[in-house]
């Protein structure tokens, strides 16, 4: 395998929002980020994930873009990003944007010109079809519910597509002018210094221009706009292959992350790899598991088996073909400790363990604001107190279904997105020290526990323990192996085991958490040493055998 500068490293996404809010109006921005580079270097960060900053009203958190060239003024200028740019190069940090390419924003001048006349250039960036007989042109589904099809202002019987909100109209890529749009925004954004993208909801822009019908996978008549996406994915190839060589190719170092859902695994060598569309794609598998079903209401909590077959599943596939971004949580999932680990484990001890299987697993792994310090959800104590679009959809769409408020309330307590997007928690100050304005959301209850302040303090903590997960992934002595070491699983002894090796070439490093309510053991025929553990108490090494009790995780090289 070809080797790439960002192989080895460990990557922060950052959700600007919710991160740091340097002017005090209550919304986190470019300063709070600037300010907290010596910390993320600090943590041993290397490459930073910022989600959308650019200018959006916001309907969707700002993955509703008006304008693709310039910073949103709650963010701050492009002369804070620049600043951002050159400080996060002194600390050896590269910087990756969220790159939305199947949508933009209602906002945006090629929608407006589209809702003023259709015969213009810009309109023809947009899937704009009749409506048949008074009804949308087809039956499918949106991402957040609904139909993907509202009406064109201004025009009585047009609509456009819209695979998100409405306020998202989608983007015609059959059209070669549209694409040439897309490839200069990437290569301003790529020529002014930012290392790459993480490019957002990848597998929408495969379609068929002729939207039929489609059979119904649910009671109201709707079929979701997946099975589209799935039948066309050939399409988007065709697309992504096309943005790559015009972009990414022609910068040498640049680095394309895909969100990609639901990749087959005939198609894994399609995405990654040598000669793959992009350098890496994020490994949703223990999300698709949980989120099985089309609504919260249906979607289902692991056991811990659960997820550790979808977790090694894709690092089994990957193995051969190339990197994936192991992670548990970003801003459009609840909490990792809160929905992987069993209750019994949501604490110092699991949020350590899950630390330790997600980092030294093969790929490029990605913290999300928060989980160097064991983030948990949040409670919510009423429906006003959720901000996201897809939060309230679900549950009106629960109380439909004849759940009642509590019940839908409970859902999304569970599986909100809102869980991640709650500000950082930098102390136990009233705002968390988030800001010293009431915060655009509610800030977590967690922060007297949990927060940077008091795990910088604490040597045990979650936030050193991170420290020292990265640092022995950057250490000489097994960053080869960690880096490039297949992946092999071991024997479990329980079903809330999860046991694993990376074979390098002169060491295998072993992980082993034991995430049940008893204790384990195992005997070894060969020497070996322990190099971390979650907690000095839970594992015990006599001669070859391990003793790990409940709730003990570690990791042990082996020379050969
Ligand atoms: C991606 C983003 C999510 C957004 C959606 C539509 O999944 O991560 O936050 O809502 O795309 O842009």
């Amino acid at each position: 395998m070809e080797k790439k500068w960002w192989h080895g490293k460990v990557a922060y996404q950052i959700y600007p929002k919710s991160f740091l809010d340097s002017n005090n109006d209550g919304i986190g921005d470019l300063g709070g980020i600037i300010q907290k580079l010596d910390y993320l270097h600090d943590l041993g960060i290397e490459i930073l994930w910022l989600s959308p900053i650019y200018p959006s009203p916001f309907y969707d958190q700002g993955y509703d873009i008006k304008d693709y060239y310039d910073i949103d003024p709650t963010f701050g200028t492009m002369q804070d990003f620049d600043l951002l740019l050159e400080k996060a190069k002194k600390l050896n940090i590269k910087i990756v944007m969220d790159l939305v390419l199947n949508h933009c924003s209602i906002e945006h001048i090629w929608f407006k010109k589209a809702c003023l006349d259709v015969n213009l250039k810009e309109a023809s960036y947009f899937y704009i079809r009749e409506g048949k007989n008074g009804q949308p042109p087809n039956n499918q589904r949106a991402c957040f519910g609904g139909s993907v099809w509202d009406k064109l202002p201004n025009h009585d019987n047009l609509y456009y597509a819209h695979f998100f909100t409405k306020e998202q109209p989608d983007l015609n890529w059959f059209n070669a002018d549209l694409r040439a749009e897309m490839y200069k925004i990437v290569n301003f954004w790529l020529d002014k210094g930012v290392s790459g993208f993480r490019i957002d909801a990848i597998m929408c822009i495969a379609k068929d221009p002729n939207f039929p019908m489609y059979e119904s996978d649910s009671e109201d008549g709707t079929c979701s706009h997946l099975r589209m996406n799935k039948e066309n994915i050939k399409v988007a190839y065709d697309f992504i292959r096309d943005l790559r060589d015009n972009t990414f190719k022609k910068h040498k170092d640049s680095i394309a992350i895909a969100e990609a859902f639901g990749v087959l695994d005939e198609d894994l060598s399609i995405f990654i790899g040598d000669d793959g569309l992009f350098d890496c794609i994020f490994d949703f598998s223990a999300r698709e598991a949980v989120a099985s079903y089309h609504s919260f209401y249906g979607y289902k909590m692991l056991s811990v088996k659960e997820y550790k077959d979808a977790i090694f599943s894709m690092q089994k596939r990957s193995n051969n073909t190339g990197f994936v971004c192991p992670l548990f949580e970003n801003h459009d999932e609840p909490r990792g400790v809160s929905t992987y680990l069993p209750k019994a484990w949501q604490n110092d001890i699991g949020a350590k363990a899950l630390a330790l299987i997600t980092l030294f697993l093969r790929g490029m792994p990605f913290l999300f604001q928060g989980s160097e310090i064991g983030m948990q959800n949040t409670k919510f104590e009423s429906i006003d107190e959720f901000d996201d679009i897809l939060s309230k959809n679900e549950y009106k769409n629960s109380l439909e279904h004849g759940l009642t408020k509590e019940l839908a309330l409970d859902i999304l307590n569970v599986h909100a997105r809102d869980h991640g997007r709650t500000p950082m928690l930098w102390d136990d100050s009233e705002y968390a020290a988030f800001s010293t304005h009431k915060p655009w959301m509610k800030v977590s209850s967690f922060k007297d526990k949990i927060n940077v302040k008091a795990q910088l303090e604490d040597k045990n903590s979650i936030l050193n323990f991170y420290k020292t997960l990265i640092a022995l992934k950057k250490d000489e002595r097994f960053n080869s192996c960690l880096t490039y070491g297949d992946f092999v699983e071991i024997e479990s002894r329980s079903d809330d085991t999860i046991a694993y090796k990376r074979e390098g070439s002169y060491i295998d490093i072993y992980v082993i958490a034991n995430l049940g309510l008893s204790d384990i053991s195992y005997t070894f025929d060969f020497n070996f040493d322990i190099i971390i553990s979650n907690d000095l108490s839970l594992v015990l090494k006599d001669k070859n055998t391990l003793y790990i009790k409940r709730g003990g995780a570690l990791a042990f090289v082996h020379k050969k």
